[in-house]
């Protein structure tokens, strides 16, 4: 075991050069050896800062999820003081996922998902001087070993495609799926001698629900769309909103949770919303309106989700009222309805465009 200080590689870092002394108080090392173009497997990584455990329950993926089950991730603990003091990811940063199986669902506290055995390791390593022509500077790495008992003891990276370009579009802060990891997003700027880990506060969706609105609907306003829910509901069953000329000419499998990933979707969009998308504005104005056709595997129509912009501000999804209906007959089947609904603001705020995620212009 006394590899481990071999595993500490230290190099200097222009970096260092580019703060004040007194600021930088850590070392720039890194908690990961190459040789060549092999990573050797790390180790001592469940001593590094823990970052959650996203959770693919191969049950709840068609028996196959594609990276099974728990994923318990782990940061080096420089990178996650250099992310706490300026919310960027460091030359040499690492971070380690660690795949543990479903072992059983039933516990005494109650039915769930409990962890079973380690199956599998991955890693991730952001170096412009190792890996100048990824896209980030980041490559990917996985020592899983199927049919094998063991991992391996080196891996060399993927190719861009494999795992690297899933990441670039999807991952919230340079690569890294932060909108998953809480500890993360707590620890972000928080500042170099601040301690957000021990903080009392917990965020609003304790308080009021993730599907509840956070703040009230402005009455009255002229809109396009009306807000009040069973006129909405008379209003999307009536069709007007196939009226819209930017809309998309075909149904396409959904890349969202509308109702289920891969369930067909098809996208209408008022003339506010579109010519705002058009000129690439940071907020859109009051009224933009986009509502959104869910059909089942069959086929046929089974509800609708609906933004509408309550005001041009968005404030952080506030200026943006919410609402998803779960059939096309029953105007009570509602997910949410209101302004501000945390559980669709923490998908939709992802990329810079106001919270809207459908590509655009249209593909079709
Ligand atoms: C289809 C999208 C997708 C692909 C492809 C993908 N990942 Fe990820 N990866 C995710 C998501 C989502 C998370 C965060 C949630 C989770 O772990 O499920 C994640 C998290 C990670 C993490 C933890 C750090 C972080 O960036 O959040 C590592 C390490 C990682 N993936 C490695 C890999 C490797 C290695 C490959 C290629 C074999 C790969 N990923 C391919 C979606 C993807
Ligand atoms: C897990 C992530 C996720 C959640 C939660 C989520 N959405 Fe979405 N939503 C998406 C994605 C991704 C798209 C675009 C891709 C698609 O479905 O084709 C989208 C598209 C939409 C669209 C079409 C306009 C646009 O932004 O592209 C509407 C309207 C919409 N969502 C409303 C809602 C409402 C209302 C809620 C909350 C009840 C919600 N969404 C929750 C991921 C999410």
């Amino acid at each position: 075991m006394k590899k481990t200080s071999l595993f500490i590689l230290t190099i200097s870092l222009a970096l260092l050069t580019s703060c004040n002394n007194t600021k930088s108080s850590y070392e720039a090392i890194t908690y990961f050896k190459m040789e060549g173009d092999k990573l050797l497997r790390p180790t001592d990584y469940r001593k590094w800062v823990y970052v959650g455990t996203p959770t693919t329950p191969n049950d709840m993926n068609n028996g196959k999820a594609a990276f099974p089950e728990f994923h318990n991730v782990y940061i080096d603990p420089d990178s996650y003081k250099h992310w706490k003091s300026t919310g960027e990811w460091r030359e040499g940063t690492i971070l380690v996922k660690e795949l543990v199986s479903v072992g059983t669902k039933a516990a005494v506290s109650g039915n769930g998902y409990f962890m079973g055995d380690f199956i599998g390791l991955e890693a991730t390593i952001k170096s412009k001087e190792l890996f100048p022509n990824e896209p980030g500077n980041w490559s990917y790495f996985s020592f899983t070993n199927p049919g094998s008992k063991n991992l391996k003891d080196t891996a060399t990276a993927f190719k861009t495609n494999q795992c690297n370009s899933c990441h670039a579009g999807n991952a919230q802060d340079d690569f890294v799926f932060t909108q998953h990891y809480p500890i993360l997003r707590s620890a972000k700027n928080a500042g170099e001698n601040t301690t957000p880990e021990n903080s009392s506060s917990r965020p609003k969706t304790m308080v009021i629900g993730e599907w509840d609105p956070a703040a009230p609907t402005p009455e009255n306003l002229d809109l396009e769309i009306p807000l009040e829910k069973e006129a909405l509901f008379a209003y999307l069953k009536s069709g007007a909103y196939k009226k819209f000329k930017t809309q998309e000419k075909e149904k396409h499998p959904s890349t969202g949770p509308h109702t289920q990933v891969g369930l067909p979707v098809q996208v209408f969009m008022n003339d506010i919303i579109a010519s705002s998308l058009a000129e690439n504005r940071d907020e859109h104005p009051m009224g933009a309106s986009i509502v959104k056709e869910m059909f089942n595997k069959n086929g046929e129509l089974a509800g609708w989700a609906v933004m509408v912009k309550t005001q041009d501000k968005s404030d952080d999804g506030l200026g943006w009222f919410w609402y998803e209906v779960t059939s096309s007959e029953d105007s009570d089947a509602i997910a949410a309805i209101g302004n501000g609904v945390n559980g669709c603001i923490s998908c939709h705020q992802i990329g810079n465009r106001d919270m809207v995620r459908t590509a655009f212009p249209f593909q079709k």
